[in-house]
């Protein structure tokens, strides 16, 4: 229905942002004299706390919602906070910063909730268990990539030729200079702080990546949680050198490693620290990497299993999440006759959840995965723990499950964790074939798996035997939800 009497940029007043739905977005009510526009529908973009009353412009109209953004805030909500340790401002990396954490898991919990709502047409009363938290509610991220970058904004008068931190999500050619950030412990930001002062007095200029020309790019900091190492990497355009040459590129990189290196000798947590020599077009951090600085990888911990994590590994950034998931799965998996079963880790990623159920004891773990490079240092890290009843299967998933049936491969216990977007269509009707005991299904998007698990119950005889939702993200809206389905 046409929404007559309401334009894009017009602004709405007095709004009261009731929830937060899924993907971060606040929900509204519009209350209108004109019955066709009353009770729509309204989205808010950006820093929606529920309770609030704000004045809202009009970004896009929709045929049945409006899409708006915050232009000030008539009323703050009563559960707003000021968190306790963040300095820096609100950030899209940390959204939620300022609700405080029990009623964040109160909206991440009802929102799976909402979500699996149509699930209960197909089974009544869903088994929900109360929300996990999270180990780590601040400080909990292992890496994190600053970018250097200029800002000039005529309109905002604003000139800054140098600065290091984050890009503003949606508006990429800004920086925002957080003077660090809340989700890294305050080591790494003193490093930040003072590789930033530093890198200031060279007198060399940032990156531009609209030219692909200049010098400073990143610097990424890992901190593993258990084993507590740290990882340096910088990265710079080595080309600068090739059209400035009166400059000394041995002098300026020798500067900036002894730079580094004094600082490990300051904080002896730092254990490897590399250049990425970086001339890549593409904003990534990882060039033709040189070790600088003593190990070439950092250990992580988990649950009783070691990895050695290098510049490019993928590993889970919240390392004390990935360790309560991964247990999570392996006491939500049956596993009376494990060492006789063959264990399938479809979307396997990393290392990980199949490494925790090849050292349970699975006679046989095999993990497939798209992207080869996620689980490139598998084998190493197979070795590392001793295990040898595990393989790793570069494919799509939907591809690899026609061709394992047609071979008349049999699986016992399926670990089914697809990315946020989707499973392909064919894939869930192969996994039905298998006809397992047990499915256990890790969830980053509760509407697709709300959507899978229609399916699965009208095309088979699975029942959900418990559903927990788990938060990996404090302070963003990411969801994480675990479902044990069973015959
Ligand atoms: C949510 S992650 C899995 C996380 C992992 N299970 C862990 O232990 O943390 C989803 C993974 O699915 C992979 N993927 C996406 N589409 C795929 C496909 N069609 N076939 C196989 N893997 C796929 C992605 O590359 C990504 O690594």
């Amino acid at each position: 229905m046409e929404q007559k009497g309401i334009k894009k940029w017009d602004i709405l007043e007095n709004i009261l942002i009731e929830k937060l739905v899924f993907g971060g977005k606040g929900f509204a009510r519009l209350k209108h004299e004109n019955e066709d526009l009353d009770w729509r529908v309204i989205f808010v973009t950006w820093w929606a706390i529920p309770g609030t009353i704000a004045n809202l412009r009009v970004l896009k109209k929709k045929k049945s919602f409006l899409d708006t953004q915050i232009v000030d805030i008539v009323k703050k909500s009563d559960i707003e906070i000021e968190h306790p340790t963040n300095k820096y401002g609100m950030s899209w990396g940390w959204k939620w910063i300022n609700i405080p954490y029990e009623e964040q898991l109160k909206i991440k919990e009802q929102q799976v909730k909402e979500a699996l709502n149509i699930v209960e047409q197909k089974q009544a009363n869903l088994p929900f268990l109360p929300i996990e938290r999270s180990p780590t509610v601040d400080w909990y991220r292992n890496k994190v990539e600053f970018s250097f970058w200029k800002f000039l904004s005529a309109r905002f008068w604003i000139e800054e030729h140098f600065n290091l931190g984050f890009h503003k999500q949606g508006e990429f050619s800004k920086i925002q200079d957080m003077e660090g950030c809340p989700l890294i412990d305050e080591l790494q930001n003193e490093i930040y702080r003072e590789f930033k002062t530093f890198t200031k007095t060279l007198g060399l200029p940032v990156y531009d990546s609209m030219r692909w020309e200049w010098f400073f790019r990143h610097l990424m900091i890992r901190r593993t949680h258990f084993a507590d190492e740290m990882m340096l990497l910088f990265s710079f355009n080595p080309h600068y050198f090739d059209t400035n040459t009166k400059l000394d590129k041995e002098e300026k990189l020798w500067l900036i490693k002894e730079f580094l290196i004094k600082l490990a000798d300051k904080y002896t947590v730092i254990k490897s620290i590399y250049f990425s020599h970086n001339p890549n077009k593409a904003d990534v951090c990882i060039g033709d990497l040189e070790l600088i600085y003593w190990e070439p990888t950092i250990k992580e911990n988990l649950q009783w299993l070691s990895f050695n994590i290098s510049p490019t590994s993928f590993f889970q950034t919240n390392s004390t999440w990935a360790e309560k998931l991964y247990s999570m799965v392996l006491n939500y998996a049956h596993k009376d006759d494990l060492k006789n079963q063959t264990v399938l880790d479809l979307y396997g990623w990393t290392w990980t959840i199949w490494m925790v159920f090849a050292n349970a004891w699975a006679k046989n773990v095999i993990s497939v995965e798209l992207v080869t490079s996620a689980s490139k240092d598998w084998e190493k890290n197979a070795k590392l723990n001793n295990l040898d009843n595990i393989s790793f299967v570069n494919a799509k998933v939907e591809d690899f499950l026609d061709k394992y049936l047609k071979d008349w491969k049999k699986a016992d216990l399926l670990i089914i964790d697809p990315a946020r977007a989707w499973m392909h269509p064919d894939a869930l009707p192969n996994i039905l074939k298998f006809n397992t005991k047990q499915i256990i299904y890790v969830s980053c998007n509760p509407t697709t798996l709300a959507r899978d698990l229609w399916y699965i119950l009208d095309n088979s005889d699975y029942k959900i035997e418990k559903i927990q939702a788990m938060d990996m993200f404090p302070h963003t809206h990411h969801i994480e939800t675990i479902v044990s389905l069973i015959k």
